[in-house]
């Protein structure tokens, strides 16, 4: 059964019938549905990450994933000559578990890079600030919470990294109609609310679709064929990239390349809704109650951070960089150890899950530098 949130409904709904044309983009429905301060869904209480909530992260499976996200952070400290000061900055953080890993680990394992970090959380929802806070309480000396406003200019050194953060980010919904490029507003009618189609709200959707190289649309994408554009990825890179003195900046999230995400048969785009562990693609059902996303285009990251004069250094597929960082041997470790059979059977399944190519492991990964070493070829990325 669906369950909206009554406040952030009657929210969505004041503020389309305060807009003069009575209707809002889709990007901004979403970024009401998901982040309104009070009711949205990452900002309410109704947030569920985890193997029994509405979705899981690799972070939720344990703390390998973690674990070897901290062989590549000391990789890259090494790389850029062990500096005695580096920002490890965490963007989207959800309820900190992936801190609680990296930092655990970081602390036994490699205590002299641990002394050196400055971990910083960047995260939207003050809800799920509350939470990180509680459960990391052991690192409160650790770890700063801070909003971009906060951050100087070129003020970074260090690696400023997400895991499905940008799936998370409110996009535009594009259509085609009689031939060209039109966009699904929302609005609102007696049966709730409903998608009418319009002229674009802004060229930057007509600049995307040059930036990524796709020609968009053209006589092979059908009539009706729907699709997303994620500006808010390209304003958060250039932020990243302002904020950033020297580093990298690595990305992973399930996505594509643009010539895959915009092919002409992936008629009905990537949105997909998450609610109790089960998925769908009706955003107008259980809202503020149930999580929004749709894939990355990660051409427009490499293609946008090339404009802003960062470096691609390195992009493969999670299986491929967990496996690089060393997943195999701790499926090997797994025969010498002291589990009982029911923990060494979820551990093995674990460890699998983050590599499934169905799954986990097809997410994408992308590492892009900026004033940092770039002829190398970091940890994760050493197939050899
Ligand atoms: C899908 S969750 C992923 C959480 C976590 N990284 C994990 O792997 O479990 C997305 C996270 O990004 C946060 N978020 C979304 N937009 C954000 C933004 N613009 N800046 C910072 N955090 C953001 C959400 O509040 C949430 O914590």
């Amino acid at each position: 059964m669906a369950i909206n949130s009554v406040e952030i409904t009657r929210i969505i709904t004041d503020y389309i019938h305060s807009n003069s044309a009575k209707r809002i983009t889709f990007a901004e429905y979403m970024d009401l549905a998901l982040y309104h301060s009070e009711y949205g869904y990452y900002s309410s209480d109704k947030v569920e990450i985890g193997s029994q909530g509405d979705f899981f992260t690799s972070s939720s499976l344990g703390t390998d994933y973690g674990e070897l996200l901290v062989e590549q952070f000391i990789g890259i400290w090494q790389i850029m000559g062990k500096p005695n000061h580096f920002d490890l900055v965490e963007m989207g953080a959800g309820l900190g578990f992936l801190a609680q890993d990296i930092l655990s680990f970081l602390q036994v394992k490699y205590p002299d890079f641990f002394q050196v970090i400055n971990y910083i959380i960047i995260e939207k929802s003050p809800t799920l600030i509350n939470k990180q806070q509680e459960l990391l309480v052991n690192f409160v000396n650790k770890i700063c919470w801070q909003g971009w406003d906060k951050i100087k200019s070129k003020s970074l050194v260090g690696c400023c990294f997400s895991n499905e953060l940008i799936d998370a980010f409110p996009v535009h919904k594009v259509t085609i109609k009689n031939g060209e490029l039109k966009e699904v507003y929302v609005t609102v009618s007696e049966s709730g609310f409903r998608e009418i189609v319009d002229d674009i709200s802004t060229d930057k959707l007509t600049e995307y679709f040059n930036l990524v190289k796709v020609n968009f649309p053209n006589e092979t994408y059908s009539e009706g064929y729907q699709t997303e554009v994620n500006l808010a990825a390209l304003d958060w890179l250039n932020l990243v990239n302002d904020k950033l003195k020297m580093g990298y900046i690595l990305t992973i999230d399930y996505g594509y390349s643009a010539i895959k995400y915009y092919h002409p048969q992936r008629y009905q785009g990537t949105l997909k809704c998450y609610y109790q562990h089960r998925h769908h693609d009706n955003p107008y059902l259980n809202i503020g109650c149930q999580d929004i996303t749709s894939h990355v285009d990660f051409t427009a990251l490499q293609n946008y951070g090339n404009l802003l004069g960062l470096t691609n250094i390195g992009y493969t597929q999670q299986a491929m960089f967990l496996m690089a960082l060393g997943l195999g041997d701790r499926l090997d470790q797994l025969r010498n150890n002291t589990y009982n059979f029911q923990e060494l059977l979820a551990r093995r399944d674990a460890l699998h899950q983050l590599i499934d190519p169905t799954g986990l492991g097809g997410f994408g990964v992308l590492i892009q530098g900026k004033n940092a070493p770039e002829n190398v070829i970091l940890k994760g990325f050493n197939f050899s």
